[in-house]
């Protein structure tokens, strides 16, 4: 499970607290703490790149109340994480956009982004305010003709504030029974495997991540190409 770069589409919060009768941020809530134990899974496994979506550029159309909600478990993940992460060789990077984010947001993704900027074990790469096609269309308008491919996730990697990056994802995971992209890495992910898991967010532990893993494990990836034994 070696240099795999391996990106969550985390969902499933709200339907995890309604079902118990609680709010939506009561699930929100369960989702960070989840977010701990997956983290130290996949560094303890291995897992080269980790890129959790915590927000999309969508989720601004939620109400108010949520959104406030989830900016301030953001806050509190990277301001209570940082040290965790310096612990366990985790270095930390936010993709997406920052020029809607809060002041003192961006100031502690900027300070858990400096105090692990040396850290060579997991790279955990989380999206907030993300969309691909967003980064798409500001990467396309930057691109010139002679851009390509390797070029040009470098151009999105600038737009996403993503640094060195972590090229494209071998093996995409979504919770909370949804089968879809909801525009995340869509660049990236253009020859992911996808693995979908019923499971809602808050109740997705280290077990399932290795189940996850182990599938990816037993497919055969072609890239377009003939399998080694038909050639
Ligand atoms: C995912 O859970 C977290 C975010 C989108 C921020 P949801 O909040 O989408 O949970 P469901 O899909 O409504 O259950
Ligand atoms: C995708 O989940 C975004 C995150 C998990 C952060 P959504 O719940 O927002 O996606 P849709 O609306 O079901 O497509
Ligand atoms: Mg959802």
């Amino acid at each position: 499970m070696h240099n795999l770069h391996v990106a969550i589409i985390m969902d499933g919060n709200g339907r995890w607290a309604q079902r118990r009768g609680l709010a939506r941020t009561a699930g929100h809530v369960a989702g960070a703490a989840a977010v701990r134990a997956v983290v130290e899974s996949a560094a303890s496994r291995g897992v080269r790149a980790l890129s959790l979506y915590a927000f999309s550029a969508d989720n601004w159309r939620r109400p108010g109340a949520e959104v406030a909600g989830l900016m301030r478990l953001l806050q509190r993940y990277l301001l209570t994480q940082t040290s965790r992460c310096l612990e366990q060789r985790v270095r930390l990077s936010v993709i997406g956009r920052r020029d809607r984010l809060g002041a003192r947001l961006v100031r502690a993704i900027e300070h858990a982004e400096r105090a692990t900027a040396g850290c060579t074990g997991l790279h955990l790469r989380l999206a907030v305010d993300y969309s691909a096609q967003h980064s798409i269309l500001q990467a396309a308008r930057l691109a010139g003709e002679d851009t390509g491919p390797a070029d040009f996730q470098r151009l999105l990697d600038q737009v996403d504030h993503a640094g060195d990056g972590a090229g494209a994802v071998d093996l995409l995971i979504r919770t909370g029974s949804e089968q879809r992209l909801s525009d995340f890495l869509l660049w990236e992910c253009a020859y992911a495997e996808l693995y979908f898991t019923e499971r809602m967010w808050p109740d997705f532990g280290p077990a399932d991540l290795q189940a996850a893993l182990e599938s990816y494990a037993s497919r055969q990836r072609r890239f377009g190409a003939l399998a080694a034994t038909a050639r």
